[in-house]
């Protein structure tokens, strides 16, 4: 992957917490297309808020799903920054490895979830699976994130945040 700028671009940064708090509130609001899944599933029709809601998860989903493009473009036409002073080869290598697989797994969630919702393969269940994969690198990569930023003290969040970029 390009590792040519010096900073990462406004426009990155901002897609970066448009996925953040997309994905926290996919997480947080799924039970209405669960339900409306159900009652498809047992010929029912699904109540109409139910209905409103799930639409708002394939909404946001969707908007995820843009956000990723939009973010792999810029990484193509404007490169990421390298590691921050002082990471080593193999701490750079897993730091690629984890976006890397954060990428993969916001792309699974969509592609899964849409596959679901248009009827063309019930794969709800690996949705569930990965969505937890997902919980759980995520936790990672933020708590990496302030390790570096707070214990290391390498800048490393500062230049996710539009307001403390040098
Ligand atoms: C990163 C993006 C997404 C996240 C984090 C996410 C998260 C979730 C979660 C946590 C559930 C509940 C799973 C369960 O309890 O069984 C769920 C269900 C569901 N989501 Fe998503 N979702 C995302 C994107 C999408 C998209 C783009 C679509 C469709 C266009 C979609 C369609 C569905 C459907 C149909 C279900 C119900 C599955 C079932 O009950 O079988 N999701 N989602
Ligand atoms: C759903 C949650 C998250 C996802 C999917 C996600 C995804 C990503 C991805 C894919 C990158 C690589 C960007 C690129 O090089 O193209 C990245 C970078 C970064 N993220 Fe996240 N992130 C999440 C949450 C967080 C949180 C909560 C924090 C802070 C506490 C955070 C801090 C950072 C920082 C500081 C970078 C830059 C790392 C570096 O330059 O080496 N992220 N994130």
């Amino acid at each position: 992957m390009a590792t040519t700028s010096s900073a990462y671009r406004p426009a990155q940064i901002w897609l970066h917490w448009i996925v953040v708090v997309g994905v926290i509130v996919q997480i947080g609001f799924h039970d209405a297309i669960v339900a409306v899944l159900d009652a498809r599933e047992a010929g029912q029709v699904p109540a109409a808020t139910d209905l409103t809601s799930a639409w708002v998860h394939v909404g946001v989903g969707s908007t995820i799903l843009l956000a990723v493009i939009a973010r792999f473009y810029l990484r193509w036409r404007y490169g990421v920054p390298g590691h921050a002073a002082g990471t080593s080869a193999l701490q750079g290598r897993l730091a690629d490895a984890m976006h890397f697989l954060l990428y993969g797994l916001l792309l699974a969630m969509v592609v899964t979830g849409m596959l679901t919702w248009n009827g063309i393969a019930p794969l709800g269940g690996v949705h569930f699976g990965i969505n937890i994969a997902l919980f759980f690198a995520a936790l990672a990569h933020a708590a990496a994130a302030v390790f570096n930023q707070f214990v290391r003290k390498d800048g490393t969040l500062a230049r996710m945040l539009p307001a403390r970029r040098k």
